[in-house]
């Protein structure tokens, strides 16, 4: 059994999203061993746990960032995770958290990458004017967003488009495109050379 941490920092429907893609099989042989949150109040730790999943608030509370990751990290270790899935969590990670789990830290974010990286990506894409956004699965390094490419789907802009249909919309996208990537991970069908994450199987 392959395990996932996943880390949230409110909503949840991402890890929902795994959840369900665990459970269904599209993401095979494998449990979300811990959902762990900086925010104690996050409604997607209330979401985990009525799915029976594991759930820990590790929460900054003041602290310098390195005790703050080295909880999560311990965390992590306890549950002997194999993957790291980033899932609204809104905090960068530091270079010691990332060579923790360099290569097996992911991420979902509501644009296609490089643009509009950052807070309210949805937001940017409206106010750019772009004809087609849509969401990208990458790999997460110390920069914001700037990972390598695992995969992206392409989510059109309607003229009538708010900031809410529009997230709506690239959401829908983001819990199946999230499950797909994290089972292409996980089945290490995968070549990375320079920046190119190459499909293979
Ligand atoms: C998603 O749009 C995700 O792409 C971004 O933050 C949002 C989290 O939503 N990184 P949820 O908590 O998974 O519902």
């Amino acid at each position: 059994m392959k395990k996932l941490g996943v880390l949230i920092s409110g909503r949840g429907s991402n890890m929902h999203a795994l959840h369900e893609a665990v459970c269904d099989g599209r993401i095979p042989d494998t449990l979300i061993a811990v959902v762990i949150s900086d925010h104690a109040d996050a409604p997607g730790l209330g979401l985990a746990r009525e799915r029976r999943i594991t759930t820990q608030a590790i929460e900054r509370n003041g602290r310098e960032r390195s005790q703050h990751e080295g909880e999560i990290i311990a965390a992590l270790r306890a549950h002997d995770v194999d993957l790291v899935c980033l899932a609204g969590y809104m905090r960068l990670l530091s270079h010691t958290f990332i060579e923790a789990y360099r290569g097996r830290v992911l991420n979902i974010h509501p644009s296609l990458l490089p643009a509009f990286p950052g807070l309210c990506a949805q937001r940017q894409a409206l106010d750019y004017g772009v004809k087609y956004t849509g969401c990208t699965v990458h790999f997460v390094d110390e920069t914001t967003d700037g990972g390598c490419i695992i995969a992206q789907t392409v989510v059109p802009v309607h003229d009538a488009d708010t900031e809410e249909t529009l997230s709506a919309r690239i959401l829908i996208e983001e819990h199946k495109l999230y499950a797909e990537a994290v089972a292409l991970v996980l089945r290490g069908e995968y070549e990375i050379s320079g920046r190119r994450v190459a499909h293979c199987a």
